[in-house]
This record gives C-alpha cells, structure tokens and sequence, in this order.
C-alpha cells in the first residue's frame, strides 16, 4: 500500500537550528511519522551555521532560477538523511548566509517569501517528490496554500497535493504592506481581500495559512479553543471562528531519545522512576555548585528555561521574585530575550548572590542540568500554545507550577491535597500573587511532605510524553483530507478487539475506511465549508 507523502516546511528545525518549540516539533513529528505508514520529509533554509556543520553530508540536488516580482534569483536545493528522515535545504546566501535563524523583521518578510516560492517550485519533479500534504507552519509558510492555489492548482499543477497549517504560536503573524509583499509573491489581484489575506489593510500571512489550508491545527486541544477568542484571538479570533470547521488541537509530544534522564549523557548523574531521589539530588548539588548557588538540599530550586518574552509572564514573575528569594526558593533562569527582562533578571540575581542566578544563554548542555537538578519548573505564561518545558521537566521528575493555559492546562493536572491526583500545580488568573502562592504551597509540600512529593515525582516520570499518539493523530488528519487510507487501519487490529468479528467487521471497516471513499470526507469538509460561508 502507498505511504501518504508529507512534506513539512519549517523555519526551524532541530537539530539543524533552533530558536523555540518549533523547531523540537519539526524535528521530531517527521521522524516519528516515517516509522508508521507516512513517508515525512522536511525542507527548510540553509542557513550559514547548517552550512558549516553539515555541509559535507549534503548531497546537491540542483538550481533553479526562481521569481520574485520582476527578479530571478537562485535557490540551490540540497538534501540529507538524519533519523532515516530525508530533509531538504533551499540554498540562498543572499537571503540565509546569516548566524541567525531571524535576522531583521522586514527582511524576514523578503526572505521567507523567497523560501515559499523556491519550496513550491522544487516541488514535485525536481526534488524527486510530489506529497500528498503539504504541512506548513507557522507564519514563514503561511502564504504557501494561497500560491499553491494562485500559481499551481489553477494552472492544472499539483492539483493533488492537500495543505494542512499548523500553528505554533498566532502572535506572529508575518504582516507587511500589502504592494510590496504583492509584487515580491505576483499575487493576483483577486486574492488580495479582505476575506483571504488581508488583514487591516495589510497582508498576513498567518491569516492567508488558515483560509487557504484544507485543515488547520494548533498544538493543543485549549489553544485551539483559546484562539477563537478575544483575549487570545490576536485579531484572527473572527477569520478562526469563520473556518472552525477544519480547525483542530492536536497536542505536541517531546523528543524521549533527547530527553530521557536514564540516558542523557549531559546530566551529571543518571537516573530513573526507582533512582530519581540519589540522582537528582546529585544532579541539584552539581547544579548549585556549577552556578555558584548555596549547596543546600532542602532549598527548593526553582527553575525556569525560557525565551524572555512578555508571553512567558516573565512580568508576573519579576513582580514576586524578591518574595519568593525571602521565602527560601533558589531560583535559576536560562534563556535569551527581550533586553529589559535580561536586565532585570541579572540585576535581582546580583542583588541576591548564592540564591539566585539569571543564565542570558542559549545552553543545551545547562538546559538539560537544569531539568534535572530543579525541584520545581515554573511556567507562568500568559499564554502557552502548548509548551515543551513542562513535559520534560517532568520526563524528569521536576514538578511544574503553571498557568493553566493552552497546552499547560491539557498536560499539567494540579495536585488536589483530597484524592492525591495530579503531577504538578497551577493557577488561573494572570495574577502574580496567585503564581507566587502556589509555588509557595508547593514548596511547603516539597519542604515538609517528603509522600506527596516522591507521589508527583512518580506520577511526572511516568506519564507517555512521547511523539507516538499525536503522531497517529496527524496521520489520521492526512489520511482524512487525502483520501489515502493508512495501513493501520485494517480491519483485523479492530477484529482482534470485538469478540464478535462478524458484525464488527461488517460495521468497521465501512466507518474507518471513509477515508478511502476518496471525496467522501473531503466532500464532508467542503460542504461544511459551504454552510460556514453561506450562514456567514
Ligand atoms: C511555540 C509555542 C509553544 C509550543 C511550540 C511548539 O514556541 O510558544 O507553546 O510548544 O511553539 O509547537
């Protein structure tokens, strides 16, 4: 049977380069799709550090000359197998022979749409691979549906290939004056409205992903709810509402080969669900002795690994640090960001020697030290798309205090001190005394009920954070806009369930291979598509 062919573009991709989650779930969801039935590829820049590191390994697929308004520019296309994934790179010094992955917003906009018309033109023929799905992400690929409509499907080409959308985070929504973006993309003027990609008299990009993909997604079940709101619609809140119809959650898993503390090779000490209490208390004294933190096993170390972003409620945490630091909490912090949180984070680290260490970094090394020598993991976000910190801190026996948004209020269960359920704590308000009592409630538990704590430590280590069930998911989501059934979807796994394999098997299959009535679930869509429009 014929794999579904999925192309992934990505502006990130680990471990190639990496600013955010992005990049962890595009390197990782292909990987895992390639072991089941879906053959998963990934095509991404070629930025300067890429270049550098893997050059050598790189095999060099060709050039083409693509168009940019009245430019032709080069784009080189090469190609590399990593995890039995084979990956892509578009080849452009001019716009991606830079030490950063973003280099400057406007520029940004020029870049990535040079990116999406060189990703469509390789398509096909010359790389050697037609997908079924084309999966985008993010605002770097948003316009891609559209230009496969404007440019291709119009034309008679790639009229097969389905665009699913993922959103990682709608705050960025790649927005620029709508001639410039216009002339850079030779958009026809029939796209260029109000109900596609404008938006406030600008182009956007995001917006343009989530009206002209067949399905979009978001990294969890709430956000999905979330966006379609004011509070955290970002202004996109109507045009999400408008499609509802193709929009779905799906919850990101974490990379359990990077991120296992029984075979990590960067933390001091290994361990696992029977070892964690010698191992992570070796793993918390080297960590305190690495960052010069007092030596003390009953401090509860606090930590947080973030970008220094407003989204992060870094305000909320500033605003109660000095409490916390009185409290007896050590607190650690590592990430890059916005000046003015570096600032303050390493003026109160100063302030506070031997309790307090604010690490401005991008440290791998440190990061997984880090998840594995902290007591506590704080993720106080306004808002959280899905968030990745929280399931390895608690892949590693770090108990997480977070808001309860998005994919933290999906993962994260507050402990309740009447059934003894849960595997961390949290808060609902964007209120900085209510993050600051619960983290002090469950620095009292860490302090004084030794039980409840090894209980949540046990309860983290042992929850499936893994890529396999969500990776099933999209998989599904593929073979529902294609038409392409998966292989799993037999029969006989069903039958195996049922003791009674006649009526189950005359009933299953007819349910489960909708998907291979090719059009049927695509009519469904298509028709819910027509209502959502007419009601509109
Ligand atoms: C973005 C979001 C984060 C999510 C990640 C991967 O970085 O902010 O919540 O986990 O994308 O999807």
């Amino acid at each position: 049977m014929d794999k579904i062919k999925v192309l992934f573009a990505s502006s990130e991709v680990s471990p190639f380069v990496k600013v955010g989650g992005l990049a962890d779930v595009v390197g990782a969801l292909p990987v895992e799709l390639n072991k089941d039935n879906v053959d998963a590829r990934v095509i991404l820049p070629l930025y300067k550090k890429i270049k550098i590191k893997y050059q050598d390994e790189m095999q060099f697929l060709g050039w083409k000359l693509v168009r940019m308004g009245w430019r032709s520019l080069y784009a080189g296309l090469f190609q590399l197998e990593k995890n039995d994934t084979i990956f892509y790179f578009v080849d452009n010094e001019y716009y991606f022979n830079f030490d950063q992955v973003y280099v400057e917003y406007v520029f940004d906009i020029e870049r990535y749409c040079f990116y999406q018309r060189a990703v469509l033109d390789f398509m096909g023929d010359f790389m050697n691979f037609e997908p079924n799905v084309l999966h985008c992400n993010d605002w770097q690929t948003g316009m891609m549906p559209l230009l496969l409509d404007a440019h291709f499907k119009k034309h008679g080409y790639h009229t097969n290939v389905q665009t699913v959308f993922t959103i990682h985070n709608l705050k960025y929504q790649g927005v620029h004056a709508t001639d410039v973006v216009r002339e850079m993309l030779d958009l026809p003027d029939e796209y260029l409205r109000d109900e596609f990609c404008i938006k406030d008299r600008a182009i956007n990009f995001m917006k343009a992903g989530i009206v002209f993909s067949n399905s979009v997604t978001t990294v969890s079940p709430t956000y999905a709810y979330e966006i379609m709101t004011d509070y955290y619609g970002e202004g996109l809140n109507y045009t999400l509402q408008k499609y509802a119809y193709k929009v779905s959650g799906i919850l990101n898993g974490i990379n359990d080969l990077e991120y296992n503390p029984k075979k990590d090779d960067k933390i001091p000490v290994k361990y696992d669900i029977k070892t964690y209490q010698k191992g992570k208390a070796a793993c918390k004294e080297s960590l305190q002795k690495q960052l010069g933190l007092e030596v003390n096993p009953g401090a509860p170390l606090c930590a947080m690994i973030s970008r220094l972003v407003d989204q992060k409620g870094l305000d909320l945490l500033l605003y109660v640090l000095d409490e916390m630091l009185y409290d007896g909490m050590q607190i650690v912090i590592l990430g890059t960001g916005d000046n003015y949180y570096e600032r303050a984070l390493v003026d109160t680290a100063n302030r506070n020697p031997g309790k307090m260490c604010a690490c401005i970094d991008f440290d791998s090394g440190l990061a997984h030290t880090i998840y594995a020598g902290a007591d506590i993991f704080l993720m106080p976000s306004l808002f959280e798309p899905c968030g990745l910190s929280q399931l390895v801190s608690m892949a590693y026996g770090t108990v997480p205090v977070v808001r309860e948004t998005g994919g933290l209020k999906d993962t994260v269960t507050p402990y309740n001190e009447f059934t003894g359920e849960g595997n961390g704590f949290s808060f609902a308000n964007i209120n900085a005394h209510e993050f600051l009592f619960v983290t002090k409630y469950a620095c009292d538990l860490y302090r004084n009920h030794k039980d409840v704590w090894d209980k949540l430590i046990k309860t983290g280590m042992s929850g499936d954070y893994s890529w396999k069930k969500s990776a099933k998911e999209y998989a599904g989501l593929y073979s529902l806009i294609t038409g392409i059934p998966l292989e799993e979807e037999k029969p006989e796994v069903k039958a195996e369930e049922k003791p009674e394999p006649k009526k189950a098997e005359a009933k299953k299959p007819a349910a489960k291979k909708a998907p291979a009535k090719k059009s049927s679930a695509k009519k469904s869509a298509a028709a819910k598509s027509d209502k959502k429009e007419e009601t509109k």
